[in-house]
């Protein structure tokens, strides 16, 4: 697609270009030199064995490679000593940063601030060219509807809409100013597709998606990701209904290519070809590179069953040679894009001036402030006035631990130059508050006596405020950790509880890589900040949220559950037959002995009723915010109109704060069962005390299309609810229709 590349007629000719150096480089390869671009392997074996295949030109793109050095060394043996002299690409997941690290992805989310995480993957891929990276496997773009699973620290959430802005943003922000500028970083939309469904949020599960929930669910974010420009796709590692994406001629070819009109690059994730045959799926590794090409993959990502099996497939007549050039066409393109024909090497000096810039730095602090989501603040605790205090008491196993708030995939993100709370406090109240710390327990799951626990009660009675650093490990989240039970680890809920019986201020911060179920903790803080893990400027920004330099303005971008056993839980579920009416009778309430009766009955759990902890969207302020009911230009539209929406925003408090406005519909009625609530769009403002301001949306009526009962996308007419509103459970709608 690339669309937004070929818009102009001066783009147009470097496509042509670009096309016609293809062609002329195609029409020199042998099979062989075709067969290498397509095969992708992470570093191994001594520099020289990896530069004598390069140049025997058996490698079109190598990950992990962390020395710049080396970077230009391997160049060198693909520029100058190849046949052809085609440049390597070199790949490396840079996920929420590269040496500043950058909240989690899910924590991003949390911003709801596209321009700031566009900024961020900008600053990612300005630190990561620098080390000769041109290609990072990001966005992650997986729909994530259960936190269980550990890849959800990865994601955007729950949420189409938020994935589709955060995704696009992340695009905009590695490929910079264009493709071939030197720090730009070629993206890569993954995990293609649907990967974020695994079945009981158990990593590389199977996936049971109907096209339907593919469509309106599942690919938009992708959709968005390639009109954004992203270079790149990487197919997932489950199997949607029996079929493993990296097989999937019907995703890979009939929807990409040719509905979507894709140009570029499709590549597999790791060993998931040779994964066919483990699944069932191929029944060898010849048969698994026959199913992969023919599916429509151009790149094999370390499962080398293209580099052995692609020639002999061709030979015998298993495998149409126009197939492997498309996908080195497909491969090549890229390279071009990237300018690394004309371009190879890298200034090595580059990297020590671009990494941990003050600028870097700053905007690192910033998202991580805006993505850290005030849950709790009793009392209006938070935030904390440092002159009316004397002493502070630092605890708990995050408070001083610079790797585990990097969180997951921070493969170049060094502790050394992370700022926990710890040292972000000493640093700006040292001189003023008496600051004492204890860890407690130096990691997260580790169990405590009931003596140190009492011990602790005693020393936090000596504070003036107890602020207390829980969470998870960043290993406890991310690719192949998955959690059955998401209650706080170890002992940290005795821990909130031995903090609170100090009788002291309790503020509580978590740092996770998901939601984590904490209904039964919240009466043992009086202020809870959910951080997710900040990265590398988390302690500063924290401390400024604590100590109200910062405001909080993060909002929920996944549903926290009461209790494991409710997921899946989240905001746009389809309405059902018999929905909940919040009147249902629980356990406690339910009669001994009483009679089975299905009358009146509704959609809950008997243990844990219908409504999640906190809703998608929610956050505190240290303000509140009034909406009034949305107001539209009209009550009639046809679906080629633009709804004006806008709402009056009030804050009622007495500080400065930014709000996530947010806006949602409801589609009354559909040919198929609609979403109670579906967010469509959503604008951060930011208001002085008793400011009021009207806030605006325009939703062009085809935002409303969806994928109904003749599976064509559209809008069906119809009364449509809006709301405009501080979390997707709140507000007041107004009703509107299309004819
Ligand atoms: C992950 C991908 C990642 C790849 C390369 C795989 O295990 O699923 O997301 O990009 O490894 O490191």
């Amino acid at each position: 697609m690339m669309a937004c590349q070929t818009d102009s007629a001066s783009s147009d000719a470097t496509d042509r270009q670009i096309e016609n150096r293809i062609d002329e480089l195609l029409s020199r390869m042998t099979i062989e030199e075709k067969i290498g671009q397509t095969n992708q392997l992470t570093l191994y074996g001594t520099t020289e064995e990896l530069c004598a295949a390069i140049s025997r030109g058996e490698i079109g793109s190598l990950l992990n490679v962390i020395d710049p050095a080396d970077v230009n060394t391997l160049q060198r043996a693909a520029v100058e000593q190849s046949r052809l002299g085609i440049p390597l690409l070199i790949a490396r997941d840079v996920i929420h940063g590269y040496r500043t690290v950058f909240p989690i992805p899910l924590g991003q989310a949390a911003t709801f601030d596209p321009e700031l995480i566009e900024q961020g993957a900008r600053i990612a891929a300005v630190e990561a060219s620098a080390a000769g990276v041109r290609w990072t496997f990001s966005p992650m773009l997986d729909i994530s509807r259960d936190p269980r699973w550990g890849r959800i620290a990865e994601s955007s959430g729950e949420d189409p809409c938020l994935t589709e802005a955060m995704g696009a943003a992340m695009v905009r922000g590695y490929q910079g100013g264009g493709a071939d500028d030197p720090t730009s970083v070629a993206a890569c939309a993954k995990h293609f597709v649907g990967y974020g469904a695994s079945e009981g949020g158990r990593d590389y599960n199977s996936t049971s998606l109907t096209e339907r929930q593919l469509r309106n669910i599942y690919l938009p974010p992708f959709r968005s990701a390639l009109q954004s420009g992203a270079m790149t796709v990487m197919t997932s590692f489950n199997d949607n209904d029996g079929i493993p994406s990296t097989g999937n001629k019907w995703l890979l070819t009939d929807l990409l290519r040719n509905e979507w009109g894709y140009d570029g690059m499709v590549v597999t994730d790791w060993n998931s070809a040779g994964e066919m045959v483990t699944h069932g799926f191929a029944a060898d590794t010849r048969d698994a590179a026959r199913k992969a090409i023919a599916a429509g993959v151009d790149m094999d990502m370390m499962s080398h069953v293209y580099a052995q099996h692609l020639k002999e497939l061709i030979e015998a007549g298993e495998v149409d040679e126009k197939q492997l050039d498309d996908a080195v066409r497909n491969i090549l393109r890229v390279k071009f894009r990237l300018g690394l024909f004309d371009n190879p090497y890298i200034d090595t000096a580059r990297i020590a001036r671009v990494t941990y810039t003050e600028e870097n730095l700053a905007a690192a602090r910033r998202c991580a402030e805006e993505s850290a989501v005030l849950l709790r603040n009793e009392g209006d605790l938070l935030p904390l006035d440092a002159s009316k205090l004397r002493s502070v008491l630092v605890a708990g196993p995050l408070a001083d631990a610079p790797a585990e708030q990097l969180g997951t995939w921070t493969f170049d993100g060094e502790p050394s130059h992370t700022v926990t709370p710890l040292a972000a406090i000493r640093a700006q109240y040292g001189d003023r508050l008496r600051i004492g710390f204890d860890a407690v327990a130096d990691y997260s799951r580790q169990r405590l006596s009931p003596a140190q626990l009492a011990a602790f009660t005693t020393e936090a009675s000596r504070y003036d405020a107890i602020l207390l650093f829980i969470g998870e490990e960043a290993i406890l989240s991310g690719e192949a950790h998955c959690l059955a039970d998401l209650d706080l680890k170890g002992s940290q809920s005795e821990l909130m509880a031995a903090a609170r019986r100090s009788g002291k201020p309790v503020v509580t911060v978590i740092m996770a890589g998901r939601p984590l179920t904490i209904a039964r903790d919240l009466a043992n803080t009086d202020a809870l900040l959910y951080a997710f893990h900040p990265g590398t400027m988390g302690g500063p920004a924290l401390i400024d949220l604590i100590f109200g330099r910062a405001v909080p303005s993060g909002k929920l971008p996944v549903t926290f559950p009461v209790t494991t056993g409710q997921i899946p839980v989240y905001y746009a579920h389809h309405m059902t037959g018999r929905p909940a009416t919040g009147n249902e009778l629980l356990i406690d309430q339910t009669p001994v002995g009483a009679g089975q009766t299905s009358l009146g009955c509704t959609s809950y759990h008997l243990d844990a009723g219908f409504g999640p902890l906190f809703p998608f969207g929610y956050g505190l302020s240290y303000t509140t915010f009034a909406y009034d009911t949305p107001q539209l230009d009209k009550s009639f539209y046809t679906a080629d109109e633009t709804i004006h929406a806008s709402c009056r925003l009030t804050n009622n408090g007495k500080r400065a704060a930014t709000e996530v406005v947010q806006l949602y519909i409801r589609d009354r009625v559909g040919s198929t069962v609609r979403p109670v609530r579906e967010l469509k769009d959503f604008r951060r403002v930011t208001l002085r005390p008793g400011e009021s301001r009207i806030v605006e949306f325009e939703l062009p009526a085809d935002r409303l299309a969806f994928w109904g009962l003749d599976m064509q996308r559209k809008v069906e007419p119809g009364e449509f609810d809006l709301w405009i509103a501080g979390d997707s459970q709140s507000g007041t709608s107004t009703l509107f229709t299309i004819q």
